[in-house]
């Protein structure tokens, strides 16, 4: 081995061992200069072979070329892992151009809506809302609000019952015997919530909402029942709408009425929805029974009051022009967007 072969070999070794513990692209680029270049180690030593011999021209010729070769070969190698390496440690590609997820944003169901709006406008009426069971006991459904043991609303057919004692309530009225056991008068309040029967057809579901209304105080006459929920029905469908009073019966007011309001849809001419009377009954009301304040131990012949009691699905069916009472619970959502 001439001394020129040791220098080609030890530029090898030494250039490898350089290239391997390079750091970075720039160290790597001035590596690459300092042997490939054109003023580069190698390229000095192919230069000095001019003055050689054929024979050993070639050969050295040759030997440089296969350096060269691994040189460039380490040094791409290299840059490669000082690149993999940066990209590993700034972690996952992280592209912030990528439009975001979105969240689609809720609304409040028609139902709620109305709810809110009935206890909204009773609220400004001095009226507090109260709430209570669902499961609840004969004796708040019926027999404390004067329903007689033979009233068809305690059959079987129309009530859910889990036995003798305990049903799902068929309206909010237990609400009203459930705040006067606890109240002295004066009380103003509304108890809105979920009721339950054996029915089920166009305009009927086997679970709705109503709202129950209770005023008791020294002095209530029909004439308040009649300015509050006026007012109310003003409020809701509007200051225009026609409202009357028509004598109706309940077990626990006496007297008793139903309010009907002009149809919404007809304004009072006379069509489908209305059965061609031009009204619609949207409550039903009287002044609170004798035999409804004795159960809960108030004296009749001090106090009386007024109740009254609305079914919010029917509200929002005339408020929306709803004809199909069912669409509230399917949750199909190109019904519940258009509120
Ligand atoms: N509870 C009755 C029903 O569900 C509605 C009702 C009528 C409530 C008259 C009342 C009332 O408070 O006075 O059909």
């Amino acid at each position: 081995m001439t001394f020129k072969d040791r220098e080609i070999q030890e530029l090898q070794e030494v250039g490898l061992k350089e290239i391997r513990a390079a750091a970075n692209p720039e160290v790597l680029e001035g590596l690459r200069v300092k042997y490939l270049g054109r003023k580069g180690a190698l390229t000095q030593i192919l230069r000095s072979l001019g003055q050689m011999d054929p024979q050993a021209r070639r050969r050295l010729g040759q030997e440089a070329n296969t350096v060269k070769q691994t040189l460039e070969e380490a040094l791409a190698q290299a840059l490669a892992a000082i690149k993999e390496a940066a990209r590993r440690a700034a972690g996952p590609v992280l592209d912030v151009t990528l439009p975001g997820r979105r969240h689609p944003r809720g609304r409040l169901h028609p139902l709620t809506q109305v709810n809110r709006e009935v206890c909204d406008i009773f609220l400004h009426l001095g009226f507090e809302t109260v709430e209570g069971p669902e499961v609840e006991l004969d004796y708040y459904n019926f027999e404390a609000l004067n329903i007689p043991a033979d009233h068809p609303a305690r059959d079987m057919q129309d009530t859910f019952y889990f036995n003798d004692r305990v049903l799902l309530r068929t309206h909010t009225s237990p609400m009203q015997i459930r705040v006067m056991e606890k109240r002295q008068p004066p009380v103003r309040v509304i108890a809105p919530g979920r009721v339950y029967r054996r029915d089920s057809d166009l305009t009927h579901t086997p679970m709705f909402h109503q709202v129950e209304g209770l005023l008791v105080d020294k002095g209530v006459t029909f004439a308040d029942l009649k300015g509050v929920l006026t007012a109310f029905l003003h409020e809701m469908f509007g200051p225009e709408v026609g409202v009357r009073f028509r004598p109706s019966y309940f077990p626990f007011t006496e007297p008793s009425a139903e309010v009907d309001i002009e149809c919404v849809i007809c304004r009072g001419e006379g069509c489908r929805v209305c059965k061609v009377t031009g009204w619609l009954e949207v409550l039903g009301s009287g002044m609170v029974h004798p035999a409804v304040f004795e159960a809960v131990g108030y004296d009749p012949e001090v106090y009386n009051g007024f109740a009254f009691g609305l079914g919010i699905e029917r509200i929002a069916m005339l408020k929306y022009g709803i004809d199909d009472i069912r669409l509230f619970f399917e949750n199909d959502l190109r019904f519940l967007r258009q509120f």
